[in-house]
């Protein structure tokens, strides 16, 4: 865990399976973990997340599955069937639903981490307003993260400017996974919660997960590369602040 590679996750936000067999081709001994998104799954399927699997690579299979409670236990089995690392479900999905994935997840033998998406990153404080959501984003980031922390979840997605409130509040174990990162001086794009790799793991995240600032790269591996420098210079702060 002391490798800053194994905190960096890329996103496979491609279009097929050539594309990621490349970025993967690419990207390995880099990063850590792929994460296999909407695009890609729903292109290709549970065969190429297998493919990946077995060339020895971690994957985050990022489904956000959102549903009733039945309908997600019976999405986690079959994902728990693809020997995966981690599994996204929404928060927002509310505590039977989160309690039905952890119970799934638990009882498979693969047991991967489920992780409940907060608020997404490219959220801001006006589609708080729009929602009817009084209070502010990190409020409602909060009361989220207690909803799925009391429903026996163990991980966290959020963005890098919810992580000191998180880490103030909740269990010091729970691991927090953030995306929305974007090196200094790069295209935040649409995403609207960002911080620098370096400022999240300041912060206290476990994970980071980045796509476009590695894979729209001249050279990804060279991307991966210093964002991996950036986590390990603020790992090496950390630990020298709290030895
Ligand atoms: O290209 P970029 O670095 O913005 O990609 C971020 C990735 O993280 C995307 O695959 C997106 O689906 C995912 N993600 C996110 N915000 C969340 C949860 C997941 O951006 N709250």
């Amino acid at each position: 865990m002391n490798d800053p590679r194994t905190r960096l996750i890329a996103a496979l936000d491609v279009a097929d399976r050539k594309a990621a067999l490349a970025a993967v081709d690419r990207l390995s001994g880099h990063v850590g973990c792929f994460k296999i998104g909407l695009e890609l799954f729903t292109r290709e399927g549970p065969r190429l997340v297998e493919e990946i699997r077995d060339r020895g690579e971690k994957i985050f299979l990022d489904l956000k599955l959102h549903d009733i409670p039945n309908t997600v236990a019976g999405a986690v089995r079959s994902v728990c069937m693809l020997g995966v690392d981690m599994v996204t479900v929404h928060a927002s999905g509310g505590a039977a639903m989160l309690e039905a994935a952890c119970r799934e997840a638990r009882s498979s033998g693969s047991s991967p981490l489920v992780l409940a998406v907060t608020a997404l990153t490219s959220l801001s404080e006006r589609d708080m307003g729009r929602f009817g959501i009084g209070g502010s984003i990190e409020e409602w980031v909060e009361r989220l993260a207690w909803t799925a922390c009391n429903a026996g979840i163990r991980g966290l997605v959020a963005s890098a400017k919810e992580i000191s409130m998180l880490r103030g509040k909740m269990d010091p174990n729970l691991q927090l996974v953030i995306p929305g990162i974007r090196p200094a001086g790069s295209d935040a794009q649409d995403q609207a919660r960002t911080a620098t790799p370096y400022e999240a793991m300041r912060a206290g995240a476990n994970y980071l997960v980045v796509g476009r600032p590695i894979l729209k790269a001249d050279d990804p591996a060279a991307a991966a590369d210093s964002i991996a420098g950036e986590i390990a210079r603020a790992l090496r702060e950390s630990s020298l602040r709290n030895p």
